[in-house]
């Protein structure tokens, strides 16, 4: 790990400052669920890609909702790891808003243990919930087994899992809020994101824009690593607790 780096990152979280934390899978990695993209990555698997574009909804709903069921199940034998429940901390320490590309709820799990309570937006949704394709009805209801593609109970449209998939728009609220918070932040951490998927991947380009410094957690360069003011190379499970330590011991 690189400590000066370390160093030179907390040096801009000291003074309380407005915080837009860009999250993406790899802050969940070391709980035990994989990234998309890179080494371990579930697009590694072609098959895999396709199950995240709305088409294959309805060209293999059997497929798709299966392994969203697997990725559902494993969701309740995931813990928050180190990386989590330190950005949980960090988070006490200013004005912090997380915007997470994630759909599990670790970041939540870790803040309420933490007794902190930042806002979290979920631009790409939440595995946990369960979407009517027919009335738009969203139920947050881990129990449902999309492997049974079940009907919804009021209209009887098909059932699907509540997060964005591609060919999809965002939703409204989680991006206006994070926007708005890239928008007045005096600094941007990006953590754990390859940075490809847009629009997510603006919001650093947007808190840039608006004069925030940008610091990258990631254990290699990404599409984003020429806006960064700081990259800290590594396992963000580890250069997090670390971060918030010399952050919190200088307050
Ligand atoms: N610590 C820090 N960074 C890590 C770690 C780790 N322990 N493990 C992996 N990474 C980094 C990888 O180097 C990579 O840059 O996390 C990033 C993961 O990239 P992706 O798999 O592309 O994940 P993400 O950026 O979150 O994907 C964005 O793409 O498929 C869509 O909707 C999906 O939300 C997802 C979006």
């Amino acid at each position: 790990m690189n400590l000066h780096a370390v160093r030179r990152a907390s040096t801009y979280l000291m003074d309380r400052p407005n915080v837009l934390v860009c999250v993406g899978s790899g802050l969940s990695a070391e709980s035990g669920i994989p990234t998309f993209r890179g080494s371990g990555g579930m697009f590694n698997d072609s098959r895999i890609a396709t199950y995240t574009d709305i088409e294959t909804l309805k060209k293999d709903p059997q497929g798709m909702l299966s392994w969203y069921q697997e990725r559902r199940v494993q969701l309740q034998q995931v813990r928050p790891n180190a990386g989590h429940f330190a950005l949980a901390r960090l988070a006490a320490t200013g004005n912090y808003t997380i915007a997470t590309q994630n759909v599990d709820n670790l970041m939540e799990v870790a803040c309420q243990t933490e007794n902190v309570h930042p806002d979290i937006h979920h631009v790409h949704g939440l595995l946990s919930d369960v979407k009517c394709t027919g009335c738009q009805t969203v139920i947050s209801d881990l129990n449902i087994d999309l492997s049974t593609l079940p009907s919804c109970e009021s209209c009887g449209g098909q059932l699907r899992p509540g997060v964005i998939l591609f060919g999809e728009e965002l939703p409204h609220d989680a991006m206006e809020a994070s926007t708005l918070a890239a928008q007045q932040a005096d600094i941007c951490m990006v953590i754990g994101t390859s940075g490809l998927v847009y629009p997510a991947a603006s919001l650093p380009e947007i808190a840039r824009n608006h004069g925030a410094k940008i610091i990258e957690i990631n254990l290699e360069l990404t599409a984003l690593s020429d806006l960064c003011d700081v990259i800290v190379r590594g396992n963000a499970s580890m250069i997090l607790p670390v971060l918030e330590r010399v952050v919190t011991d200088a307050l």
